[in-house]
């Protein structure tokens, strides 16, 4: 039986305290430490992940996947394809028959509701390994990579650049949650809807119109596909919308000297990224990739058994 009962599933990065991300960055650098040094740690032996995948992944199906044989479980991959996810099945069956086998899932899909439905039917906690509208796992690695390369984020100021997605909502949530200001520009129509943000979230956001104001003095600047998954209908509208939206030298130049750079991958350089700035000494992607391997190990730890 977990400590958390009901389950403590992560649908979105709010679902955690600040003290509880403090608990969780120092417990994901502790286990980095420790995988570097071959040391093993397997608070999950005889355990299991399952994941589901409605959307395609590199990133988190092997992080996920190869965190959790270093913890020293087993993981299972469904796909929409090759599950009854794909023909129908209620989901709230699908959490049912899944949660009375998995001691984990993380579940990659289309609506927030979809997760929602899933956990509020789950017996073991859920993951959230991607939504339209979040991507929790991610930012918790971005925040872990800046915290190791730059000390503490309270107080920082983050850029984000870009169309206003599952990135662009989960870093709102970490700027009021984590206390730093997160500076927004966005083309025309494709901004954050600034009603449906409570008001600790707009105290701790700014927005602006040109996306070189917005980098100004900055600590990190992050950026984001134009067209995300699921969006593909909307192509050829948004490469119109975004063109001059990459984030260049020229904004890395008018930032803090020691700015760094984040995007979650995958990357199209020449449209959100020049190539000189992923590529460049600034670019911190290759570890924030990494990170999320880290991060999710002290996740899944935290969810299934507290603090350890
Ligand atoms: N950043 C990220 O989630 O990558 P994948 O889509 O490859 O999992
Ligand atoms: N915003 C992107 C992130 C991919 C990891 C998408 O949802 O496709």
């Amino acid at each position: 039986m977990s400590p958390h009962t009901p389950p403590r599933h992560y649908l979105q990065f709010s679902d955690f305290s600040r003290e509880e991300y403090d608990y969780l960055l120092a417990r994901a650098r502790w286990i980095k430490a420790r995988t570097k040094r071959f040391e093993p740690h397997r608070p999950f032996a005889g355990r299991t992940l399952v994941m589901v995948f409605e959307k395609a992944s590199t990133r988190t199906r092997l992080s996920f996947e190869i965190g959790m044989q270093q913890l020293g479980g087993t993981a299972v991959c469904l796909t929409t394809q090759d599950s009854q996810f794909g023909r129908g099945e209620p989901v709230e069956d699908a959490a049912r028959v899944i949660s009375r086998m998995a001691d984990v899932v993380m579940i990659r899909t289309f609506a927030q509701s979809i997760v929602e439905r899933f956990a509020s039917h789950s017996r073991v906690p859920l993951i959230n390994g991607l939504t339209n509208e979040y991507h929790p796992c991610q930012v918790l690695a971005d925040v872990l990579t800046f915290v190791e390369q730059r000390g503490a984020i309270q107080g920082k100021t983050v850029t984000w650049v870009g169309d206003a997605n599952n990135m662009c909502n989960t870093w709102v949530q970490a700027a009021r949650v984590l206390d730093f200001q997160l500076n927004i520009a966005s083309p025309e129509g494709y901004g954050v809807a600034q009603d449906k943000l409570d008001a600790a979230e707009r105290t701790h956001c700014q927005f602006f119109t040109d996306p070189h104001d917005a980098c100004r003095d900055s600590h990190l600047i992050t950026t984001d596909v134009w067209t995300s998954m699921g969006f593909e209908a909307e192509n050829e509208a948004r490469k119109a919308a975004f063109t001059n939206w990459c984030v260049e030298a020229e904004m890395m130049a008018i930032a803090q000297p020691d700015v760094l750079f984040m995007h979650c991958l995958p990357a199209h350089r020449g449209e959100e990224v020049a190539a000189e700035v992923i590529d460049g000494p600034q670019s911190a992607v290759w570890d924030e990739a990494e990170n999320r391997l880290h991060a999710q190990k002290a996740l899944m730890e935290y969810v299934v058994f507290g603090k350890l």
